[in-house]
């Protein structure tokens, strides 16, 4: 008998087809989730979930469900299933990394830009009929090249935006718990700075960090205050790191520049204070959303869930602990 797995929502159908053929799957082919209630009774009598970000992991949810051996997260961000209660469960947990790094990375520029040089106002002052002669001062920004940018937290996502930074001549700054080997940072032509120094010095800073107690309102009132008014402060990691209340604040009073915004504190709600600020640049979580990247999220979470209810090691997984590797 095949393992019983439930897909959560919507995937591209190259990993139906491969989940299909080692699993008996019950498949939610719709943009909206399940409700948490609906979600347990759909989970009762499944080995495996392939969830989203949406779906919600907690204690007390994997408390109600023994039989669930597997969790293959459709993310390389997995601060929707508490990991530590997994693994006290003996529940293995996968995500999506690698796939999405350079997508994600090009996005973050793209904001970037597109909040540096008024892109989405431009587009709406055009679009309205303003445009009526080209002026001297017409929607004029802040130039990104040669500028300093300062990238809090550097893994792979981080990387991926310095190595884009320096096609632009940019000064790159990063903070990071471990500060890499010198030898990297030269290659990468990177300099490590302490944080109240990038936030001092930058005039752009990214987010690349994952959610964490640790990382949880990382930029809050006194660190948009260390900021140069003309900053400009991109997120496409996880809204929480930004207290945003405190931004639209910083935004709204001018204490920074500008705001570039993939994620929220509460998504998919909005601060409302951010929604009618000009130079706030809100999307919609779309960062690693090409559609080559999301099949690839899709197969691989796929992957990761057949080769673990088969019995072997997933290749992504994420409470390690659980299956050392040999
Ligand atoms: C992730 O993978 O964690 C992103 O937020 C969605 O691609």
């Amino acid at each position: 008998m095949k393992p019983k797995v439930l897909i959560t929502k919507r995937l591209y159908p190259e990993a139906i087809q491969h989940l299909r053929q080692f699993t008996e799957i019950e498949y939610n082919n719709a943009e909206e989730g399940f409700t948490a209630e609906e979600l347990l009774k759909r989970l009762a009598d499944k080995q495996g979930v392939v969830s989203q970000l949406t779906d919600k992991f907690t204690a007390e949810v994997m408390d109600k469900l023994p039989n669930l051996k597997v969790i293959s997260n459709v993310a390389v961000g997995f601060d929707n299933i508490d990991i530590p209660g997994a693994t006290k469960r003996r529940t293995l947990v996968t995500n999506t990394p690698e796939v999405l790094t350079e997508t994600t990375a090009d996005f973050t520029f793209a904001l970037l830009m597109a909040t540096a040089r008024r892109v989405v106002e431009g587009d709406a002052f055009l679009r309205s009929g303003q445009y009526q002669e080209w002026q001297i001062d017409l929607l004029c920004g802040y130039d990104i090249h040669h500028r300093t940018l300062g990238l809090i937290g550097l893994g792979r996502i981080g990387k991926a935006v310095a190595r884009r930074a320096r096609g632009f001549e940019m000064i790159v700054l990063y903070h990071d718990a471990v500060r890499l080997p010198r030898e990297v940072e030269r290659g990468l032509g990177l300099e490590f700075a302490p944080l109240d120094t990038l936030l001092a010095e930058s005039d752009f800073i990214s987010l690349h960090v994952p959610l964490l107690p640790e990382t949880h309102h990382l930029i809050g009132a006194p660190q948009l205050a260390k900021m140069k008014r003309t900053a400009i402060l991109i997120n496409t990691s996880r809204g929480p790191v930004v207290n945003e209340e405190a931004l639209a604040r910083a935004l709204a009073s001018g204490r920074i520049a500008g705001a570039g915004l993939d994620v929220y504190e509460h998504e998919p709600t909005v601060h409302t204070g951010l929604l009618d600020l000009k130079n706030a640049v809100l999307q919609p979580h779309i960062a690693s959303a090409s559609i080559d990247t999301r099949t690839r999220m899709c197969v691989m979470a796929a992957d990761n869930m057949v080769a673990a209810l088969n019995g072997r090691r997933p290749p992504n997984l994420v409470n390690v602990e659980l299956w050392p590797q040999a």
